[in-house]
């Protein structure tokens, strides 16, 4: 799929605030600094539509941009950032779970996973918590520049091992990099079949 534009829209913390038009919307999720603003610019083609930093807690708000004036890509804030106080921590995880559930423009969820580390906790229930809400979801391993190519295939393998234990099939998953642009491809084409079945539908 071609990117003709990539506008930012609105942020906000409260759902029902986020945009009232009917249009398909894919969501980015995951653990804080693991490449979710970065991949927003990187299958748009622009360096700093999204905010991203070095610095773990960057996104902190739900951030719509609209892509090619039909579709919607999310930017969300992350889970599980240690160093925001506890107050603020339950703040995010209720506006990201009530975005989750409500939020019926949704199509598919993207949940980040940096490809270098061990399955966690946390990504792995929260996996557990969108099949539960039956919120479909795509794996997108993230920043496979940071691995050796040897390396690469034999961490995929033991996530893919450790998912196996909760789920009867791996969900469909994307490796990517940022840097490189790797999967960019994949995951635009895979948006566009998603958005081109919903308009024949
Ligand atoms: P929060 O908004 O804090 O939840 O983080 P985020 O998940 O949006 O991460 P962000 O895109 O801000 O990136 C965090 C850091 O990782 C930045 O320093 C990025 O430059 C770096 N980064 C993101 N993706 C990649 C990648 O594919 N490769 C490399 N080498 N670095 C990346
Ligand atoms: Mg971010």
């Amino acid at each position: 799929m071609k990117i003709n534009s990539a506008e930012f829209v609105i942020s906000n913390s409260d759902v029902a605030k986020c945009p009232k038009d009917k249009l398909p919307e894919y969501a980015f999720i995951g653990r804080s600094n693991v490449g979710k603003s970065s991949l927003i610019n990187m299958l748009v083609g622009r360096k700093s539509l999204a905010k991203t930093s070095g610095r773990p807690g960057k996104t902190q708000l739900i951030n719509h941009f609209i892509i090619n004036k039909s579709w919607f890509l999310v930017d969300l804030p992350g889970y599980g950032y240690a160093r925001v106080s506890k107050s603020a921590k339950k703040v995010f995880q209720k506006f990201i779970t009530s975005y989750f559930a409500k939020r019926t423009q949704l199509v598919s969820a993207f949940v980040l996973v940096d490809c270098r580390h061990e399955p966690q906790k946390i990504d792995l229930e929260f996996m557990q918590w969108l099949g539960e809400n039956q919120i479909p979801f795509s794996i997108i391993f993230t920043k496979a520049d940071k691995l050796p190519k040897t390396k690469l295939p034999i961490q995929i393998e033991e996530y893919i091992k450790k998912m196996l234990e909760f789920w009867e099939e791996m969900p469909n998953y994307f490796i990517t990099s940022s840097s490189s642009g790797l999967g960019k491809d994949d995951v635009l084409n895979y948006i566009g079949e998603i958005n081109d079945q919903l308009k024949n539908s």
